[in-house]
């Protein structure tokens, strides 16, 4: 069976073939980070925009380079939700509207599904049951993952995303959006200097995440610090420790209280290098693994909903008529 997936809940257009025999075939990704730059953040409006510009273009190079034809195609994934309802309404239109012509089945996809499954794309992919940890700009969770669609939310964060997180620090240090990776960037220069911030929510029971208040620590230590390259950079590291601490906490809680053995980083946060590294050796010590998709699947991409419409198409779970696009949507 092969299936084409169109992801569009966001700011990336991201289309791929998948083929439950072969794995893979293609994929393809516009991303409109210089767009939105500008204005510091993702603009809805102009985001669906590019989007409409962007996807059938991206369709017919996706079929190509998978050297597919409609003929060879069992099903149309697309990311129904959460996300931007514009963005996620031109993949809906369009997937729901290829499937209907081309007379096959539509499969509507939980974007966090995509992203949890990612590592499932990988040669290592991980075995169930796993703890899964999700960080991207719009969502920070842990979930116990038993098998497809056996998914129980352990804990979310009550504010900010931890991608959020970084990328609030960031502007508020200069640096253009999308600023996590700059910020990780600058990161790396930094010295320790003992600047103390907080672990958020460490310190009580339970598995939810708080990253505001490490925010605002940041935004009160750059106010009171010189203003200069090598202090932003002192900053960052801590920021950034802070971050990876926290979750490495909460990590190992989860673990600990599944008495799972197996860890999927996934979300564009998890193709950070000092939350990778803290991962690795944690799980080492307690004598488990980490699987995280390859960098270029830890950000929106479509392979991710490919493979995960892949398994609801297997599973019979299909969509009926309606254009739907879920812009909030639990896991
Ligand atoms: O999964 P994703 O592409 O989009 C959402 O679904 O939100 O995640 C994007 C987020 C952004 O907040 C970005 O700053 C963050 O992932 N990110 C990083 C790194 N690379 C991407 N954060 C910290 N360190 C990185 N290396
Ligand atoms: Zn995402």
């Amino acid at each position: 069976m092969r299936i084409i997936g169109i992801e569009t809940s966001c700011d990336e257009t991201g289309i791929a073939v998948y083929d439950d025999q072969q794995g893979l075939l293609s994929h393809v990704l516009y991303s409109q980070v210089k767009l939105h730059a500008d204005y510091g953040g993702v603009v809805p409006e102009l985001a669906s925009r590019d989007h409409v510009r962007k996807i059938i273009p991206l369709i017919k190079q996706a079929l190509t380079k998978a050297n597919s034809t409609i003929d060879d195609i069992d099903g149309v994934a697309f990311t129904k939700g959460p996300g931007l309802i514009g963005a996620l309404l031109v993949g809906a239109c369009v997937g729901r509207s290829l499937a209907y012509a081309w007379g096959k089945p539509a499969v509507g996809v939980h974007h966090m599904e995509g992203h949890l499954l990612a590592p499932m794309l990988e040669d290592d992919a991980p075995e169930f049951p796993f703890v899964a940890l999700l960080v991207s700009g719009g969502h920070s969770m842990l979930v116990q993952v038993d098998g497809i669609g056996q998914y129980v939310v352990l804990g979310e964060s009550v504010d900010d995303a931890a991608g959020e997180a970084f990328d609030k620090t960031a502007k508020l240090m200069g640096l253009e959006y999308p600023g996590g990776p700059r910020l990780a960037k600058l990161a790396a220069q930094g010295l320790e200097v003992g600047y103390k911030f907080p672990r958020p929510m460490t310190d009580r029971p339970g598995l939810d995440f708080s990253f505001s208040g490490l925010k605002t620590f940041a935004a009160n230590t750059i106010a009171s610090e010189p203003d200069d390259q090598q202090t932003r950079a002192n900053i960052a590291r801590a920021f950034e420790e802070a971050v990876v601490d926290t979750l490495a906490i909460k990590c190992k809680r989860a673990l600990k209280q599944t008495g799972y053995k197996r860890l999927v980083i996934a979300g564009g946060v998890s193709a950070n290098t000092r939350l990778r590294e803290s991962l690795a050796k944690m799980m080492q010590d307690m004598g488990g693994k980490v699987y995280y998709p390859r960098g270029e699947f830890c950000t929106d991409n479509g392979a991710m909903i490919a493979y995960a419409g892949m398994q609801r198409l297997k599973a019979g779970q299909i969509e009926d008529l309606a254009v739907k696009g879920v812009p909030r949507w639990p896991l």
